[in-house]
């Protein structure tokens, strides 16, 4: 008799970090079912996935998180043995406009999937497993120098990091009242193919591409370790099958960048891709007003995967910002697509 094969829900995989996750699962392990639960957001989008929708071993759920009831049922009706949970809200911009939305998608959507975990696997942790994708930012800043570590105590300082540190703390107290197993990793900055340009990186090259103001909140001094997200997906695969239960490991690229000197660096290549003459683009930049409570600098030391995991970057800054450029210069009709309408209003509202 065919064995039956393992489920894996992967919440949030139509966005940016969960596609290449659900990508990468599914090609690499046919023996898996992989069922990405995701509510196409503004976020979300499943143009992302269209190399791998047909797959037999890929199946597609248009659920919301906030939605106890659906998330339960789905438990039961699929019994799920492990999930990585993705999903989230995930622009500090946004949650400093609309905290309670943050509040209800990282907090309650977590919870309510560790409610359905939990009662579903409660009589047999055999082989099931939470795992939590987290971020550096519940660490909070740190000054010039160090790195964040897994002993680091969390420190949030906007609504947004506030939310994740929460759900972070979530998990874990689910483990230790409940026995649930579980693994937290807290990653800094991705950039990379299919982010949404709300972030950084692929705002700026939008902005390059139409000749718009890059717009550089504060000092521009701000510093953030960039990591490309094929080489998270790898490190969610790696943490997924040989992380230790109740473990949490921090993930980055050991990579800072003041995002002044980023935005420098991507106007040198982008003039070079679009024929323009040194230093057009960087007449672009503009000084704007500063994010409140905007973290100086995160820096990740990622000792512990690298020792237990064995896991290390595998792409250099300079080869990841050439493809993720390249990327967006092939595939304007998915930028056109996903700067359309509402992303129009919402950038007009965040820059005016
Ligand atoms: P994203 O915003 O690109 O994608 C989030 C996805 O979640 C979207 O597909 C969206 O539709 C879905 N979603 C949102 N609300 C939902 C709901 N209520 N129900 C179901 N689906 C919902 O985010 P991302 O940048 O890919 O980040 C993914 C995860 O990784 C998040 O948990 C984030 O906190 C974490 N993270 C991100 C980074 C980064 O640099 N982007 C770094 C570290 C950790
Ligand atoms: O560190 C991990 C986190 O990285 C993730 O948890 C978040 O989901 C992700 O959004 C990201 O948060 P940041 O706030 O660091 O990323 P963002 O791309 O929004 O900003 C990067 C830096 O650039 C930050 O210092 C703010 C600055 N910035 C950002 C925007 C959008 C600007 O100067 N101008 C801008 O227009």
């Amino acid at each position: 008799m065919e064995k039956s094969k393992i489920k894996i829900l992967i919440t949030g995989g139509a966005g940016f970090i969960g596609s290449h996750v659900v990508r990468l699962f599914v090609n690499k392990y046919p023996e898996y079912e992989i069922f990405n639960l995701d509510l196409l957001t503004y976020a979300g989008n499943l143009e992302n996935l269209r190399d791998i929708e047909h797959h037999e071993n890929y199946h597609f759920l248009k659920v919301d998180i906030n939605d106890g009831q659906a998330i339960n049922d789905l438990f039961r009706k699929y019994k799920f043995d492990k999930v990585i949970h993705l999903a989230a809200e995930s622009h500090v911009d946004r949650s400093i406009t609309d905290p309670l939305a943050f509040v209800k998608t990282n907090v309650i959507g977590t919870m309510n999937l560790l409610n359905a975990a939990k009662d579903t696997w409660k009589d047999d942790y055999d082989n099931k497993l939470f795992y939590h994708i987290s971020t550096d930012e519940v660490y909070g800043t740190l000054g010039e120098t160090g790195l964040f570590t897994e002993e680091t105590p969390y420190d949030p300082n906007s609504p947004y990091s506030a939310s994740k540190a929460s759900s972070d703390h979530f998990v874990r107290a689910y483990g230790e009242t409940y026995d649930l197993p579980f693994i937290i990793t807290n990653c800094s900055n991705n950039y990379g193919p299919n982010q949404f340009p709300e972030k950084l990186i692929p705002l700026c090259i939008n902005n390059i591409i139409e000749n718009k103001a890059l717009p550089v909140y504060g000092d521009g001094k701000y510093t953030r370790d960039w990591l490309y997200v094929i080489d998270h997906a790898v490190a969610i695969d790696m943490a997924f099958h040989n992380g230790s239960n109740k473990e949490t490991y921090n993930i980055g690229g050991l990579n800072e960048w003041q995002n002044i000197e980023l935005i420098q660096l991507l106007c040198e290549v982008m003039d070079k891709k679009l024929d323009r003459s040194a230093g057009e683009s960087a007449k672009l930049i503009t000084y704007v007003k500063d994010r409140p409570g905007h973290d100086k600098r995160y820096a990740i030391d990622a000792g512990k995967m690298n020792k237990d995991l064995g896991w290390k970057p595998s792409v250099t800054f300079e080869e990841g910002l050439e493809e993720t450029i390249d990327w967006y210069l092939d595939n304007e009709e998915w930028l056109k697509n996903v700067t359309s309408g509402r992303y129009q209003e919402y950038y007009d509202k965040q820059y005016s």
